[in-house]
């Protein structure tokens, strides 16, 4: 038996990366899977990985930062599978820059990705959590939201956000049965942390700095982070809400000379 039999499961962000690993460690467990993303190419392949392994799995056009969009999406899924237990909200992205270097589009355009977007697809979503007697809100926040990393100051903004509006979603959702929580995860090997480094000076340097700074001695995998997620979407994580599970390999414990 899956530890996630019988619920449904929309993972937003699920065409790469950490989003994609958490869509097909939730088909595993048995969860019927919408992989919801703004590239449908992305998307496709996730369900289809899914599909091949023997799991449930849709893939969903939609862009997080819409709330038409996220609407026809939801609408979609819970169409097909009658209704909806969990929401992780996972698409985001980085723009690298310093406040007093970012344009305000591009402030406006990372924390419409990676906070409002917690907003608008957990509001969407409540009533059906509702309906259905209570349900699971994850979000992937960051160790960014935590601490501070230079020359990324929208970034670690829009993660603190999502830490603390996951902390009022557990308070709110409380009476409703309604669990909210997130994960912070250290730098993780994906797509987005690739850009990410190609971005800084000396990519190479940059790559070998962040093993350095992690106690376990390596980036974070997708599937690291997907297995937590699988604990707090389950029934397992009953009396677990509001809380940020830090998946880092030691990284934000304390001062490390390597
Ligand atoms: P990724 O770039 O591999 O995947 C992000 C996905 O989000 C992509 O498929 C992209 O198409 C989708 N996306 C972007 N904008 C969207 C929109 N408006 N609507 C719908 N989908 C959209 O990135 P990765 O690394 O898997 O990141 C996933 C989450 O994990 C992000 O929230 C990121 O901030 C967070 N995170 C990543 C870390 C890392 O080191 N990779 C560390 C900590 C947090």
């Amino acid at each position: 038996m899956g530890r996630l039999d019988r619920k449904v499961a929309i993972v937003t962000g699920g065409g790469s990366g950490i989003g994609r690993a958490t869509a097909e460690r939730f088909a595993a467990e048995g969860a019927i899977v919408g992989v919801a993303d703004l590239r449908m190419d992305g998307a496709r392949e996730t369900a289809a990985l899914i599909g091949d392994a023997g799991g449930v799995a849709r893939a969903i056009e939609m862009d997080v930062t819409r709330a038409d969009s996220i609407e026809s999406g939801l609408t979609e899924l819970i169409g097909a599978h009658g209704g909806i237990d969990v929401a992780v909200n996972n698409a985001g992205i980085t723009i690298v820059g310093a406040a007093h270097d970012l344009e305000e589009n591009e402030w406006d355009r990372e924390l419409a990705i990676n906070l409002k977007s917690v907003y608008l697809v957990s509001r969407a979503v409540w009533p059906h959590l509702v309906d259905r007697g209570g349900g699971s809100i994850l979000n992937t926040a960051s160790i960014a939201g935590l601490w501070a990393i230079p020359d990324d100051a929208a970034y670690c903004a829009s993660k603190a956000g999502v830490i603390m509006l996951t902390k009022c979603m557990a308070l709110d959702g409380a009476r409703s049965n309604i669990r909210a929580n997130c994960v912070c995860p250290g730098f993780i090997d994906t797509p987005m942390i690739k850009g990410y480094f190609e971005d800084q000076p000396d990519p190479g340097q940059a790559r070998d700095f962040a093993v350095s700074i992690h106690p376990l001695g390596r980036l974070g995998q997708p599937l690291d982070i997907a297995d937590g997620y699988v604990y707090l979407a389950s029934d397992e994580a009953r009396w677990v809400t509001g809380t940020s599970l830090v998946v880092d390999g030691g990284l934000t414990s304390g001062i490390w000379g390597g």
